[in-house]
């Protein structure tokens, strides 16, 4: 018999980030870079330590709602076309889930690219917006403009140079001192663009320390599951469908109260390695090619390694991450047998 279980939310969030980023290996860990930038831009600019964990927090998750390949590439031009609509899908995501923290982060996500407009990007139709917004988006665009071919600290000075003719116009003046008195040292550089960013995550202990019941689990994962299903028509609710059937089925094979609670997790959590397939695959109304269903079949193992990565989903993450396995070892990715 399973006993309750305690998830960290920092863990999935996370792991969750990283796979947003998977689809192309240009954006790789595009997210946690742009929360690694933005957490130190909160630190000195003299944010207190909520704020900067909500600021961090929104950064992982900040491209939300940019969905498709196309759109995701978009956001990698420095001066984005329609960079409202992403932003806008991100905080309607986010912003009904049931947990105040992530409506505070989606609040924050909604102005993740609002130019600072001479003062007028303090307020969006007589409402403030958060300094963190402002925040993410100079941090998102100090992200972009690193090119990840080139040594970093033969990049900085350019990179500064060109933001601070931005100041004012494009990003909040306070917030571009923050960054330019972060500019001089070394280490800001280095962390923006180093490989360990785990190592760099743990140092900051930035997220905030919040662990999920099984209840704030089924919460969570549902919202992950229309963030996985409204990439595409095709299974707009496929994921809360397949929820459902597999913890009714359970129920009927006997499983305890809490182990269907745990398999409607897993029905919800099962594609979550789609993310890392292009929508443009996902969508196509014809056959896929060779080729296309060879990208397709990744999504299991990306749904293995992602959830793999937070700690009391084990038993969770095997429900859901061999549902293409067949009893004869004839399925995919591992071919698993009984
Ligand atoms: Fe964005
Ligand atoms: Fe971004
Ligand atoms: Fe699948």
């Amino acid at each position: 018999m399973i006993g309750n279980i305690r998830i960290k939310l920092s863990d999935i969030i996370l792991s969750f980030s990283r796979a947003l980023d998977f689809v192309n290996p240009v954006m790789m860990n595009h997210h946690i870079r742009v929360a690694i930038i933005a957490g130190e831009i909160a630190r000195q600019y003299g944010m207190p330590n909520n704020e900067i964990a909500n600021i961090f927090l929104a950064s992982t998750l900040h491209d939300i709602g940019a969905f498709s390949l196309k759109d995701r590439l978009a956001t990698l031009d420095f001066e984005i076309k329609d960079p409202q609509s992403h932003a806008e899908r991100g905080y309607f995501l986010l912003k009904n889930t049931g947990f105040d923290l992530l409506s505070d982060v989606a609040r924050i996500i909604r102005f993740h690219h609002l130019p600072w407009a001479d003062g007028k990007g303090a307020y969006f139709e007589g409402e403030s917006v958060h300094v963190g917004s402002h925040i993410i988006h100079l941090a998102d665009r100090i992200e972009v403009l690193i090119d990840r071919q080139k040594y970093i600290l033969n990049q900085g000075r350019e990179i500064s140079d060109m933001i601070k003719t931005k100041a004012g116009s494009m990003f909040m003046p306070d917030v571009v001192k923050a960054f330019e008195e972060l500019s001089q040292k070394e280490y800001f550089w280095l962390d923006a663009a180093s490989p360990e960013i785990d190592q760099i995550i743990y140092d900051r202990n930035a997220l905030p320390d919040v662990e999920l019941d099984i209840k704030e689990l089924l919460k969570t994962g549902r919202l992950f599951s229309h963030i996985i299903d409204y990439r595409s028509h095709f299974t707009a609710v496929h994921s809360a469908g397949v929820s459902e059937v597999a913890a009714l089925l359970a129920q009927m094979a006997g499983f305890s109260d809490m182990e269907c609670q745990m398999m409607r997790v897993a029905g919800y959590l099962h594609d979550v390695g789609k993310l890392a397939v292009p929508t443009e695959i996902l969508e196509k109304p014809a056959n896929l090619s060779v080729e296309e269903f060879n990208i397709m079949k990744s999504h299991v193992y990306h749904s293995y390694r992602i959830l793999e990565a937070v700690s009391g989903l084990e038993i969770i993450n095997t429900w859901a991450s061999f549902h293409h396995e067949r009893m004869d070892g004839n399925g995919y990715p591992f071919h698993h047998s009984i």
